[in-house]
This record gives C-alpha cells, sequence and structure tokens, in this order.
C-alpha cells in the first residue's frame, strides 16, 4: 500500500555510523568507525555466575514488570557508588532508570523542550543526541569546542545574541569528560564558567557522562552535577561502557520535577526498563566487580590508545589530532580542503574505515574531520589501519 507518514520522522536521517557498521565485518577491513565497546571487557563469567544466582533467588521479580522509576535495590547501591566515585549526594528519588542513556536523550528532550525550539549543543557533539533532537523537532545552536572542551566564552556570546533576537534554549547539552566524538575533557575553569553562566541564564544543563569511568591519563576532574549548587544540572551515567551495552541499563539524575514527568513519558516509551538487566546491575555493584572490572579496562584502553597516538605520531602528516585523557575515540582534523565523507570511498578502497566528522555536526559541519575509535581494533590492526588511513590522506593530498 501506499503509506501516508507523520512529519514526525521527517528530518532523522539514517545514522552514518550505523551505515557503516556492514564494512566491519569485510575480510581485511580495518575499522576505526562504530563505537564499540571491546567484547574482550564484557565481565561474562562474572554475569553467569549473577545470573545463576537471580534465577535461583529472584526469578520471579527478576522476570516480571518492573517500576517504571527502575528497581530500588539498584538505586541504593547507585546511590552508594556515586557518592564514592562522583561525589554526587544524591536521594534515589531524584534518580530514573532508563533503557541506557539514549532513552534520556530522547525523554529530556521531549520533557524540556516543544517542536522548532531551541537547543544549546557542542559542536561537534553526539550523533545520539542530534537523533534525538531530530525526531522531536528540535533544533540546536552549536558552541566551538577546544582541546579544552566547550569554549564557554563562546556559549555565552551566543546566549546574549539568542537573548537579543527574544530565544531562552531549553537546555544546554554537554558531554564534558572524554567527549565522543572529540575525546576533548572540559577543564576545571570552564565547567565552573559553564555553570556560572547556566545560573544566569537560568538554562538547565544535561551532563552526559558515559566514558568518566575511563580515564588512562591525567588527573580526575569534578562531574558538573557534583559543583553544581543550584540544582540546574541534570546528570546521565550508564553501565554500557563499564559493564556491558548489550544489558541496556542507564540512569538519570534530576530534581523530582524533571523525574516525574520523565516517569509519565517513560510509560508511554517502555513501561520500565528491563527487569533482569537491572537485577545484574545491582549485583553487579553490590559484589563490587565493577571496581575489579573498570581497571582492566582501563588497562586494555590505555594501551590501544597508546598505540594509535604513537601510529599516528609516526606516521601522519598533513593531519592534527586529539590527544585524549580517557573514552573511546580521537578526533582528527585534515587540511581544510579534505572532505573526510568524499575521501571514504578511497579508505574503503584501501581496507581502513572511519566516521566522517560530518555526522557529528547538528549544522554547519566542518567537513575536514574524522572519529577514529581506538578500543575495538586488534593492536596490530590499529597500527596497520592508521598506516592505511596515512597513505589514504596522501594521495587523496594529491587532487590538492
Ligand atoms: C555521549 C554518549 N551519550 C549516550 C550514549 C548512549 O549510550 P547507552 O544508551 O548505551 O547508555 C553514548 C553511546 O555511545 C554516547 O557516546
Amino acid at each position: 500500500m501506499d503509506f501516508e507518514f507523520s512529519d514526525n520522522l521527517k528530518n532523522v536521517k539514517s545514522s552514518e555510523i550505523r551505515d557503516l557498521l556492514k564494512y566491519i565485518h569485510l575480510s581485511d577491513m580495518i575499522s576505526f568507525g562504530g563505537g564499540l565497546p571491546n567484547p574482550e571487557t564484557f565481565p561474562s563469567q562474572e554475569i553467569k555466575n549473577i545470573l545463576d544466582d537471580i534465577i535461583d533467588n529472584y526469578a520471579s521479580s527478576a522476570l516480571q514488570y518492573g517500576q517504571t522509576d527502575g528497581l530500588a535495590y539498584l538505586k541504593n547501591e547507585l546511590k552508594n557508588y556515586l557518592l564514592k566515585d562522583e561525589n554526587i549526594n544524591i536521594n534515589p528519588d531524584n534518580m530514573m532508570i532508563t533503557t541506557g542513556s539514549q532513552q534520556a536523550l530522547y525523554a529530556l528532550t521531549k520533557i524540556f523542550a516543544n517542536p522548532n525550539d531551541y537547543v544549546i549543543t557542542e559542536a561537534p557533539t553526539y550523533v545520539g543526541m542530534i537523533s534525538s533532537l531530530n525526531a522531536n523537532s528540535v533544533r540546536a545552536v552549536s558552541v566551538n569546542m577546544d582541546n579544552h572542551g566547550m569554549i564557554t566564552d563562546d556559549l555565552e556570546n551566543k546566549l546574549k545574541m539568542l537573548k537579543s533576537m527574544g530565544i531562552k534554549p531549553k537546555f544546554i547539552y554537554t558531554i564534558p569528560t572524554f567527549q565522543n566524538p572529540a575525546g576533548y575533557t572540559m577543564d576545571l575553569d570552564r565547567r565552573k564558567h559553564l555553570l556560572e553562566i547556566a545560573y544566569d541564564y537560568n538554562i538547565p544543563v544535561i551532563e552526559d557522562n558515559p566514558y568518566g569511568d575511563l580515564r588512562y591519563s591525567g588527573n580526575k576532574l569534578p562531574t558538573l552535577k557534583s559543583l553544581d549548587a543550584n540544582d540546574i544540572v541534570t546528570y546521565l551515567g550508564t553501565f554500557s561502557k563499564v559493564m556491558a551495552p548489550g544489558l541496556r541499563t542507564g540512569f538519570t539524575l534530576s530534581q523530582p520535577e524533571v523525574i516525574h514527568r520523565f516517569n509519565m513519558l517513560k510509560q508511554s516509551l517502555d513501561l520500565a526498563s528491563d527487569s533482569l538487566s537491572q537485577y545484574i546491575a545491582y549485583e553487579y555493584l553490590k559484589r563490587g566487580i565493577i571496581y575489579e572490572q573498570v581497571p582492566k579496562t582501563i588497562e586494555l584502553y590505555k594501551r590501544k590508545r597508546d598505540i594509535m597516538l604513537e601510529s599516528l605520531d609516526d606516521n601522519m602528516e598533513n593531519a592534527e589530532w586529539s590527544r585524549p585523557d580517557g573514552g573511546m575515540f580521537l578526533w582528527v582534523k585534515l587540511n581544510k580542503n579534505i572532505d573526510s565523507s568524499k575521501m571514504l570511498k578511497r579508505a574503503i578502497e584501501n581496507k581502513v574505515a572511519y566516521v566522517t566528522g560530518s555526522a557529528f555536526y547538528y549544522n554547519n559541519p566542518e567537513k575536514n574531520t574524522m572519529r577514529l575509535n581506538f578500543t575495538y581494533s586488534k593492536d596490530d590492526d590499529i597500527k596497520e589501519g592508521i598506516k592505511r588511513l596515512a597513505k589514504t590522506i596522501n594521495e587523496e593530498m594529491k587532487n590538492y
């Protein structure tokens, strides 16, 4: 039949990253695209043991529908973990367990913004946030970044400009620590400045922190949430990068009014997040497995980051790149004349893949950029893949 579709998804494009995943499986292809955690980090045996115990002890509730706001046991464990790990003191009533933090991005966009409203994002920003904005017909004004994270002076200028036009953005979305895609981390002065600006303009802040636990160098910085004296920050966390993404378990910390609205919306999204996964996450925290697992993940990813940085230093000309202290990605800027989307065909011919930077801009993309994932490939493949990428760039440069 000829379907007549709503306008709701007219702005949503298929993610270039998802489209790229198909290349991962081609033989000989080395892919720095995708954003997958390395399966070596999954605590499979521990999860197997936990599952056995859950089924023996709590099958009747772990296989049942759960509460919309999440498993109370898990929330209590998270409260302890967040206090210890992030110095965040949270009442479990101000917490919502989510189906990955991706669900929170969608829900918070819907909760805070009407169609055609504006929000603030970093440029570049997480592609899943761009999808959530597009799915809700919400527009973004982008703030520039450098090695020290979001340029808060630029934020202030843009808010001033918007105010003069009578526009008040509905929230400021930031990934301050080991940003996806750029790998940048916002320094302490800028964190404080960002909060001052948000207080002045009375705009909520959404702090997305999926990578904060994965630090390989440098000193830990306080989260915006822990610095927030005025309860303006909504904080998103996830088990995806510290346990396993397939369990789709995340959490949101916010004010009771926000959590209440989220609860109402979530009833229409999925009633509640997966009970079994929440029990697994609960036991994972309670048994302290997270404190053994994260250091192992850090060791593996640090080695891979170092290999990629060394390979870039040794092979790459005509480009600059970020040197992330943690997370899973680094950001490459090529000669201004190179469009990394156009270059991708040549890269695929040379059997290496990346994500083109344009995918991470709400508008006005810097086309000479790309994101490289350093956590997934084998060590030797990282070295070989960077050589192939350098060769690709050199071939491309001959056109200019
Ligand atoms: C910045 C950021 N936010 C949110 C997510 C979504 O994570 P999940 O839904 O698996 O918790 C990701 C995943 O890669 C991410 O990089």
